[in-house]
């Protein structure tokens, strides 16, 4: 498999080659590979903010929680999912990658991974570790990528933008989506709000691509540390409500009891 990535310019949509360390397109529109291995193909004009996406913190926050390992049988299941629907050959997109954990266990000998994320410092930390893969900072709202160019996108917690997603999405290639289901990080809820409220699983509004699979995967975590609890929270939407009481109450815990419950999907073009 060729495995030099392959580009679209995000400015004329013509395709970007690969030459030296630099992508560029028939109208000279250049980008470079970073020294940490991954491109920035997000021009200014598309960003809404200075340091849009997760920051430096967050992502540190979320690599530390990943690595050990909690949310592991999630990928797992994951794999065996996969085994069942032609096993991630060709070209394979993981949409909002953030630091890499999921993006890079999708890489076989024979496919091509990609990642993108909105956020530089997570794209950076991707790039860093995991080697075999493509990663790039981009917005899923305008993908880098020709039509028809994935045979299976996967997204994680993330943002799902059907028509981008629909386009760059091969005819019978899969979209793969994870979401948090009823009790997702419910003890931790409710140590924030007085009542926790469940998560909506209402199905996702996509409309072009069929549904063909789907399932739940719920477990409960015993959260080793204070700081593991605390980096939890601050992968959550919900981070930002925990108290200065509460962060200090939850740093003391040892082995926090909290559910795992997550969502799976797979759709086909
Ligand atoms: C909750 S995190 C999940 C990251 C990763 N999939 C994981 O589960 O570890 C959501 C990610 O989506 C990224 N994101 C949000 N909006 C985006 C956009 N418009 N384009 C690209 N990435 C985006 C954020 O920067 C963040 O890394
Ligand atoms: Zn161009």
């Amino acid at each position: 498999m060729n495995n030099t990535p392959q580009y679209q310019c995000p400015l004329c949509k013509n395709v970007l080659s690969f030459n030296e360390r630099t992508f560029s397109c028939v109208n000279n529109h250049c980008f470079d590979l970073a020294k940490e291995g991954y491109v920035n193909l997000l021009p200014v004009q598309f960003k809404h903010s200075k340091e849009p996406g997760d920051n430096k913190a967050m992502v540190n926050a979320r690599r530390a929680f990943l690595d050990k390992g909690y949310y592991q049988p999630l990928v797992n299941q994951l794999i065996s999912l996969y085994q069942k629907f032609g096993n991630l050959s060709g070209n394979v997109f993981d949409a909002g990658c953030g630091e890499g954990f999921y993006t890079h266990q999708h890489k076989h000998p024979d496919n091509c991974v990609y990642g993108i994320d909105i956020a530089k410092e997570a794209v950076k930390k991707a790039a860093k570790r995991y080697r075999d893969c493509h990663f790039s900072v981009g917005t899923l709202s305008q993908l880098p990528f020709n039509d028809n160019h994935f045979d299976w996108i996967v997204s994680i917690y993330a943002p799902i933008l059907e028509a981008e997603f629909t386009r760059v999405l091969k005819e019978n290639g899969y979209l793969l989506t994870v979401t948090p289901a009823k009790l997702h990080l419910t003890q931790l809820k409710q140590k924030i709000y007085h009542e926790a409220k469940e998560h909506d699983i209402e199905k996702e509004p996509i409309e072009h691509l069929t549904l063909i699979h789907q399932e739940n995967i719920s477990y409960s975590m015993a959260l080793e540390s204070g700081e593991d609890v605390l980096n939890l929270l601050s992968m959550t939407p919900f981070a930002f409500k925990a108290s200065e009481d509460v962060k200090q109450q939850l740093n003391k815990t040892n082995n926090f009891i909290c559910q795992a419950d997550f969502q799976i999907r797979l759709y086909k073009k």
